[in-house]
């Protein structure tokens, strides 16, 4: 597994070795989610490269960028044993010389949900992802579910700007009790951990409640908020019942629904979602 930090390195490695590759973009502290993206993208591709990259642009001033867990020398472990070929890691600068002045900004899809609570943060991910697309040159990139907005707002971008990639997107991977895998579950507690389970409570509610012929959405996400109501540690940023092509919020679910949402539970915000209909 080659190891580089420049970008002339990612692609002399990516010319060098012939046949497909798929990326996968991870910002590290790997969690059995990441692994199951880079085992897919080695099980399709003959190639399979990853990034490990704290991108700086997609967190707000108020948020945890320096706090965000690392942990390098365990994510190459993890990377080596689950078969990837080439691992970037740069620093920062390399990613964003100085004098460092083009973004990227998808539109209406960015808006609502995650968009609303944190207005820089597509700018970041479609930023830097559209930067990784150029530098790694993959055939196929993985994505999970689990930031389904973030699928919406990517695939938006390589449609609009001509990428020639297939978006693969993975199912959510969950621990046993439900809670979706994410790197900042490590914030929690134990008690804020045993609290946690609630989010995913809320949405089997919901699909539930969907797949028995409940088709207001207003409903449903009053029971999503019934649900998270009482759980006292859980604090509701937003529930949706939304479009999941446009992301807008939806009267009437019967033709499927994203339903999703955020929580902060003490310094943790979580989101998850579930797809019905789909
Ligand atoms: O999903 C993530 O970990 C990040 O948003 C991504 C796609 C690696 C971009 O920094």
């Amino acid at each position: 597994m080659h190891v580089v930090s420049s970008v002339a390195d990612v692609r002399r490695i990516r010319r060098e070795l012939a046949g497909s590759w798929g990326l996968v973009p991870t910002m590290g502290f790997l969690h059995a989610g990441h692994l199951a993206l880079v085992e897919r993208a080695a099980a399709e591709n003959d190639h399979v490269g990853v990034s490990i990259f704290v991108n700086p642009t997609q967190f707000g001033p108020a948020e945890d960028l320096t706090a965000y867990p690392r942990d390098i020398g365990r994510d190459l472990e993890l990377l080596r044993e689950a078969g990837a070929d080439l691992v970037w890691t740069p620093p920062v600068d390399e990613v964003y010389p100085p004098g460092y002045q083009t973004y990227v900004a998808v539109e209406e899809v960015t808006k609502p949900l995650e968009g609303a609570a944190r207005p820089t943060h597509f700018r970041g991910v479609a930023t830097v992802v559209a930067k990784l697309f150029n530098v790694f040159q993959p055939d196929r990139a993985y994505f999970g579910q689990k930031d389904a907005q973030q699928v919406v707002v990517i695939r938006q971008m390589a449609r609009d700007l001509d990428f020639p990639i297939e978006i693969v997107v993975c199912p959510i991977v969950r621990e046993p009790d439900g809670l979706a895998m994410s790197s900042r579950n490590i914030y929690l507690t134990p008690e804020q951990r045993a609290a946690a389970p609630a989010l995913y409570r809320a949405l089997c509610a919901a699909r539930d409640a969907w797949r028995s012929g409940e088709h207001d959405a207003g409903r449903l996400r009053q029971i999503m908020a019934g649900i998270l109501a009482a759980e006292t540690l859980a604090e509701v940023e937003y529930v949706s019942a939304a479009d999941p092509i446009t992301l807008v919020e939806l009267e009437d679910a019967a033709a499927g629904a994203l339903l999703s949402l955020a929580v902060r539970i003490g310094r943790a915000r979580l989101i998850d979602n579930v797809l019905v209909g789909w």
